[in-house]
């Protein structure tokens, strides 16, 4: 399936777009991890300054690599550590201008300079994370923050998440 995004356009006339491609991209009948492929292959192809986007799914206190798109990285987090691990025991999106200003932040692409991280809450419990990097500084903002939220909410309300086996 081709879909073409003017990577020229505002951010927020290019999350308008994502949201109208999502509608059909999202496709509760196909496979969750066809969906979540599909997902951080949009966001990369829409984002000129996004180098890295992926999901950690959480397994018995620890986050494990989904599907993504970017350069190979670290395969496990545990909970509490680098910037998903926070954003996973605190439940709060996390956005960081300068990585390096990030204590404990996990270095699995050295040329990622800043980072979003949302969490994924199912019934009060944590599925995962989307993990978002950047090449350059202070990437992103609350339109990132707004925008990717709601479509972290999209996903759980279209697929049933929960029923992603992890093996
Ligand atoms: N930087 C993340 C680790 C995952 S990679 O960015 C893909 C962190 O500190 O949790």
């Amino acid at each position: 399936m081709e879909i073409t995004i003017d990577t020229n356009r505002s951010e927020k006339e290019i999350y308008s777009e994502i949201s109208r491609q999502l509608e059909f991209l999202i496709v509760p009948s196909d496979k969750i991890i066809s969906n979540l492929s599909n997902f951080t292959a949009l966001l990369k192809q829409a984002f000129t300054k996004i180098s890295w986007v992926g999901f950690y799914i959480c397994n018995n206190d620890k986050l494990f690599l989904g599907p993504f798109q970017g350069s190979s990285a670290c395969t496990e987090i545990t909970i509490g550590n680098g910037v998903c691990g926070t954003s996973a025991s605190t439940r709060e999106t996390i956005i960081v201008d300068d990585v390096d200003n990030f204590p404990g932040h996990i270095a699995c692409d050295s040329n990622s300079k800043s980072e979003i991280v949302i969490p994924i809450i199912i019934d009060n419990n944590l599925w995962g994370v989307l993990d978002i990097d950047s090449p350059k500084k202070s990437s992103f903002s609350d339109l990132d923050k707004i925008n990717l939220e709601n479509f972290c909410k999209l996903l759980t309300n279209k697929l049933e998440l929960d029923k992603f086996v992890l093996s």
